[in-house]
């Protein structure tokens, strides 16, 4: 890892990682140390105005007063109970997440790929108990449900096809939108179909609203399992509480992590009194609704809801799109989509890690998915003044790229399989 700077304590810090930590994702030679609202600080004082947001994590910005009371208190009054025991902030967590859903139970985790593991388990047991057996789950290409082997297997992306074989059987893709394909794919075997309704990690791309109408039929009429993750598009991010109020309908199972946490690890998965189907034993975790955990939670929660922050990610949010639908009339950028605080654009093809490395030259995080698509997710506390300043760096960024060299760490992250290996 070049350090470009030269700061010796950063150098240092670099030489350490390179030393000490395995190889999963190709990172920037920037250490990050700090961190308040919308900005973080490096080891060198550099600032970035950050519109990734942990990749959709920090939903209340940076180092958060909320968060950091909730966890000293609570560090102060008990951390860890076992999962063998209930504690008051996993109660009112799970009750408070049950009320704003529309659901009747949860489960709680630690990420997002063990709140999409739960949700194949009891759509499993739903099948076990419920349906002769059925055990197949359909889902939609382009998705992405996490990294454990059976999220991987559920999320079938092609580049992922020959790792870790043999994959976790049971996962049949789908083409996104393509209901008549869908209908195909539904055997006696099936027990769920499983779904972003705005593919994040996948380019900011939506579900038609006549497509999930159709998943519904579909799942009344076979009675398989309507299972929306809402990791990325969960709790306000999208400008609703969750994504699927957007649409009128209601799934049968959600899960939930990064933005219910604010940055403190914590999933969730929620399903409907019908589906209380698991026996002790079928699912959990030390980690399982830690006190802790579920007081950051709480707190987080509260917080997005006393402040109205999934209104104000439709509001900055329209303006987000309305800022780039101008730049885009004279810069290369095109096809501003998205909803609320997740927004897609695409750049010239193969330019897109190279935008975002100037950007963070420049002082700006945004994220590069594949080749030619910029996601931003910044935290739903950003006001327009943030939003005009990262316009204004962006613009700046766009017009002055030129044919400078490829830094060793953007054509490293282009040639690998797994893109930038982070999501
Ligand atoms: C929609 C979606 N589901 C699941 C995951 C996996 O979450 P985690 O990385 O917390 O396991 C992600 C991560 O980006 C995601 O975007």
């Amino acid at each position: 890892m070049m350090c470009q700077t030269g700061n010796e304590e950063t150098k240092n810090w670099l030489n350490e990682a390179d030393k000490s930590l395995l190889f999963t994702a190709n990172r920037p030679p920037v250490v990050m140390e700090s961190g308040e609202g919308m900005y973080m600080r490096d080891t060198e004082g550099k600032s970035y105005l950050d519109f990734i947001g942990g990749w959709a994590v920090a939903s209340l910005g940076h180092s958060p007063a909320a968060l950091s009371r909730a966890l000293a208190e609570q560090s102060a009054t008990l951390v860890h109970a076992s999962p063998g025991f209930l504690n008051k902030p996993m109660i009112q967590f799970a009750k408070l997440l049950c009320e704003i859903s529309g659901m009747d139970k949860a489960f709680f985790g630690s990420s997002g790929a063990e709140a999409n593991e739960s949700a194949i388990k009891l759509a499993r047991k739903h099948g076990a108990v419920n349906l002769n057996g059925a055990y197949e789950i359909i889902t939609v290409s382009g998705g992405f449900h996490g990294r454990t082997l059976a999220t991987m297997s559920a999320t079938g992306k092609p580049q992922w096809k020959e790792l870790f074989a043999p994959k976790v059987e049971g996962f049949k893709h789908v083409p996104l939108n393509d209901l008549d394909a869908c209908f195909a794919a539904v055997s006696n075997n099936t027990c769920a179909i499983m779904l972003e309704l705005i593919q994040g990690e996948g380019g900011v791309h939506a579900v038609q609203e006549s497509y999930l109408f159709g998943l519904r039929k579909i799942c009344d009429m076979y009675g398989i399992l309507l299972i929306v993750d809402e990791v990325q598009t969960g709790m306000g991010r999208t400008g609703k509480l969750f994504a699927f109020q957007h649409y009128g309908i209601q799934p049968d199972v959600i899960t939930l992590a990064k933005g219910i946490g604010g940055g403190f690890p914590l999933s969730a998965m929620l399903t409907k009194e019908k589906y209380d189907l698991f026996q002790p034993g079928d699912q959990g975790g030390t980690y399982t609704g830690a006190p802790l955990s579920m007081a950051a939670g709480l707190a987080v929660v509260q917080e997005i809801l006393d402040r109205d922050l999934a209104a104000n990610a439709a509001v900055q949010g329209a303006y987000i799109k309305e800022g780039l639908e101008l730049l885009a009339a004279k810069l290369p950028i095109s096809n501003v989509r998205g909803r609320g605080l997740l927004i897609g654009f695409d750049v010239l093809e193969g330019t897109a890690q190279q935008l975002a490395a100037d950007c963070l030259e420049a002082g700006l995080l945004i994220n590069a998915v594949g080749t030619s698509t910029i996601r931003l997710v910044p935290p739903l506390i950003v006001t327009q003044a943030h939003v005009d300043d990262m316009l204004q760096l962006l613009a700046a960024v766009l017009g002055r790229q030129t044919a400078s060299p490829t830094p060793a760490f953007i054509q490293e992250a282009s040639k690998s399989p797994q893109g930038a290996g982070i999501a």
